[in-house]
Parts: structure tokens; C-alpha cells; sequence
């Protein structure tokens, strides 16, 4: 594996009329405990965050739920005015307490939501602006429509969806641009294989998150772990370099609160696999 460690090794991924290196930084991780609160240290968050950017990362995702407003101040304070990053936040769910998360996906909350996290950033108009989820107590249609009247006011420059099915994705379609789908995807869980192929169809950058999630056997765990000491790299390594070697438009955002997981993430871009390793990861997947 290469010594360098910098995100443009992963190669990029267009966002819209973005050029986005293919690894990104998740910053739900640098809030509280379950996903509440200020963090233990927010000058080590802050570092992170910085470190981010001398690793060539891009694009930070957040969301104006995570903490709630904690992460969007964090990254405020530690990277405005920005220059060249992507920050890509998310309105439509709420938050009651430590992993509480309640959808409000109506036009009215979208609106108020987007405003507030414009003023938090510090920005006037969002780079990539997420619906975060689907409310069951609002047509997909009107959320969606209020992305794309925020986006002609001049407060959203691109519109991304996540937590989507299929149908949410044709019917976006339809209605108008996005440029990117959020959604739970690893090499464990490829249940949203049908929305990273629609995704690859249509030019659309592919956002998975829990990419280094849960949820793996003791038989899965053992192939990743072999790979892994082929490569002299950890398995967390492994199953992101698995993703970039899965998709061209697929653009992992590993969240972490420390520099050693963040740069060792980073790191990943750097492995290749031969085709036996790939046919061994193959068998994971599932
Ligand atoms: N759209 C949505 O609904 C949604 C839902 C969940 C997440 N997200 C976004 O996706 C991002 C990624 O998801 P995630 O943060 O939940 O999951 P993840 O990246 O799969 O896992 C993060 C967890 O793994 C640990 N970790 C990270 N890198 C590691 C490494 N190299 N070695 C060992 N442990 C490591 C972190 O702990 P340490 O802090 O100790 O490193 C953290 O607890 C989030 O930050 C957020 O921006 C979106």
C-alpha cells in the first residue's frame, strides 16, 4: 500500500458540478453520546474535522439532527468559509432525546430547517441539501417539491435524498434534478443494490452509510480478516476499499471522532485488490 494518505487516491465521483473525492467524512460521530449533545472534547471534534480537509476530503456530511445543531456549529467553527468542501447537510428529522429520531418531512419544517442550517453554516446558499428521510405523514411528492422550491430560491444548489425506496427515486425523477441518494449500504448489507444500480444508470453518486456497519458473522468477519493480513491493513480498511471497488459512483463517508480511524479510513483509498481478492469478498456480500 502506498505511504501517501489523501483522498484523491480513491479517485472522484461528480456531485452535480461537483469533483468529489471518493471518501468523504460522516460528522454524526462528533456530537455526544447517541448522537446528542456537545462532544466529550469539541476541540479534538474540531481537529478532526480539519484533518479531514489536509486529507483532501471534500465533502463532510452532516445533518441539522445530529446533535441536534451541534455538528453544523462544529463544522462552522472549524472550517468555514469552507474553500473547495462540499458541505452536504440534511433536513426532515427531529430529535426528542439521545437516539430519539422522529421524521417531519413537511414543507413547512423543510423550509425552517434549511433557513437554520444556512444560518449555522454561516452560508447563503447550501451545496448539497439532503432530504433526510421519507415522513410517512407527507407525500414524498410535496417534501420533495419544497427541496426544489428552495433550490429555485436560491438557498440549495443540489438536492440529495436518502433513507429512499425505487419508486421515491422515479418519482424524483420525474419531478426534477437530484445528484446524489443517501442510504444504509455496506459489504454486509446490500439491500439497496437496486437504488446504487438505478444510481449508476443515471449518473448519481451513491452515498452509503454505516459503511464499515455491523451486523457480520464470525465466518464473514474471518474473510475480511484474511484479506485484510494479506494487505497488512485492518478490516475496517477492507470493507471500505471493498465499496470503491464496487462502484464508480459510490462515495463512502466513514464516521469517526478520532484522527487515527479517520486517517487510517482515508488510508483505504490506497488498497488494491487482485481478482482473488475480490472473488473472496464476493462470497461476504450478501
Ligand atoms: N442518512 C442517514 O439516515 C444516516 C444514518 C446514519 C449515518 N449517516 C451518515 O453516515 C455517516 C457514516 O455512518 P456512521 O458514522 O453511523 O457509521 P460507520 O461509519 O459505519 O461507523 C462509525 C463507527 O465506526 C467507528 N469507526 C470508524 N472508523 C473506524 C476504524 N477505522 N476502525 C475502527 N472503528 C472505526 C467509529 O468509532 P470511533 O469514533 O471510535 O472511530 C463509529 O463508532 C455518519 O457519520 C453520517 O454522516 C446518515
Amino acid at each position: 500500500m502506498d505511504n501517501k494518505i489523501s483522498a484523491t487516491s480513491g479517485g472522484s465521483v461528480k456531485v452535480g458540478d461537483f469533483h468529489i473525492n471518493r471518501m468523504g467524512f460522516g460528522a454524526m460521530r462528533i456530537t455526544g453520546d447517541g448522537i446528542w449533545g456537545e462532544p466529550k472534547d469539541r476541540e479534538s471534534a474540531k481537529q478532526v474535522l480539519q484533518r479531514a480537509v489536509e486529507l483532501d476530503i471534500n465533502l463532510i456530511d452532516t445533518a441539522d439532527a445530529y446533535g441536534p445543531e451541534v455538528s453544523e456549529n462544529l463544522i462552522r467553527e472549524a472550517l468555514h468559509p469552507y474553500q473547495g468542501v462540499v458541505i452536504a447537510t440534511k433536513g426532515g428529522l427531529t430529535r426528542g432525546g439521545p437516539n430519539e429520531w422522529t421524521p417531519d418531512c413537511s414543507p413547512a419544517h423543510l423550509k425552517e430547517a434549511c433557513d437554520a442550517s444556512l444560518q449555522r453554516l454561516g452560508v447563503e446558499r447550501i451545496d448539497l441539501y439532503q432530504l433526510h428521510t421519507v415522513d410517512s405523514n407527507v407525500p414524498f411528492e410535496d417534501s420533495y417539491q419544497t427541496l426544489l422550491d428552495l433550490q429555485r430560491e436560491g438557498k440549495i444548489r443540489h438536492i440529495g435524498l436518502s433513507n429512499i425506496e425505487p419508486e421515491h427515486f422515479k418519482t424524483a425523477m420525474e419531478m426534477g434534478e437530484f445528484v446524489s441518494v443517501q442510504n444504509n449500504y455496506n459489504i454486509f448489507n446490500r439491500e439497496h443494490e437496486d437504488i446504487l444500480n438505478l444510481c449508476e444508470q443515471n449518473g448519481i453518486a451513491f452515498i452509503p452509510y454505516f459503511p464499515v456497519g455491523g451486523g457480520q458473522s464470525d465466518m464473514q468477519q474471518s474473510v475480511l480478516q484474511s484479506v485484510a493480513d494479506k494487505h497488512g491493513v485492518t478490516t475496517h480498511q477492507v470493507a471500505l476499499a471493498w465499496l470503491l471497488a464496487h462502484s464508480p459512483v459510490m462515495l463512502p463517508i466513514p464516521g469517526t471522532s478520532t484522527i487515527a480511524h479517520l486517517e487510517e479510513n482515508v488510508a483505504a483509498t490506497n488498497i488494491q485488490f487482485d481478482p482473488e481478492d475480490l472473488d473472496a469478498l464476493e462470497r461476504v456480500a450478501g
